[in-house]
């Protein structure tokens, strides 16, 4: 479990490395990364993934004990706890549903415009990845698909993060 969480936490850590070190050199890549940021992007190669996590049933049932962690976690508790949650579940759905071209289509908000009076820092979106791991675990979705979806997530980062 603990391997697991490091192991992922690397991923998520390299990936976003990598994407500062692209940002520095080229403005496309600056352009992708906000329009990344800005949207959830469908990825056609990850349909398979999508059956991994159960299908649109599987994302719903994943969606209720992600948000119990987040909401049991003192970390993410205040973000939450006065939260329209249902309606931020069914939000995640869609979204991940998105990315892993599922039968979805995401209407929510870009990234920027529903975190923006947040003020979440770096440990804050840390803590959130934790929280949505360990509900992966618990749903038995494998490492590797686990993963697949942490780097789809991870450069969202620059449009989540408003604080040092
Ligand atoms: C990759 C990371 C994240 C993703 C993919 C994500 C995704 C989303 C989505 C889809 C929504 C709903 C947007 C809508 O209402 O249309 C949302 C709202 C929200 N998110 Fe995130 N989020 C992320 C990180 C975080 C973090 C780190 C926090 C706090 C620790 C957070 C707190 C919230 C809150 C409080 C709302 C509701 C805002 C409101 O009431 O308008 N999110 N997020």
């Amino acid at each position: 479990m603990f391997k697991y969480s490091l192991h992922a936490a690397v991923i998520v850590t390299a990936v976003l490395f990598a994407q500062s070190a692209l940002a520095q050199e080229a403005a496309p890549m600056l352009q992708q990364s906000a329009a990344m940021a800005a949207s959830a992007p469908r990825d056609p190669a990850l349909k398979p993934v999508f059956a991994e996590f159960g299908g649109k049933q599987g994302l719903v049932s994943l969606m209720n004990d992600f948000m119990d962690n987040l909401v049991a976690d003192p970390r993410t508790r205040p973000y939450f706890e006065n939260a329209d949650r249902e309606h931020i579940k069914a939000e995640l759905v869609d979204q991940f549903c998105v990315i892993l071209d599922g039968p979805c289509t995401y209407t929510g908000k870009s990234m920027a415009t529903a975190h923006r009076n947040l003020g979440i820092n770096r440990a804050g979106f840390n803590a959130l990845v934790e929280d949505l791991q360990k509900a992966m675990s618990k749903h038995d979705i494998p490492f590797r698909a686990q993963n697949k979806l942490l780097a789809k997530l991870a450069p969202m980062h620059s449009a989540v993060i408003t604080k040092k």
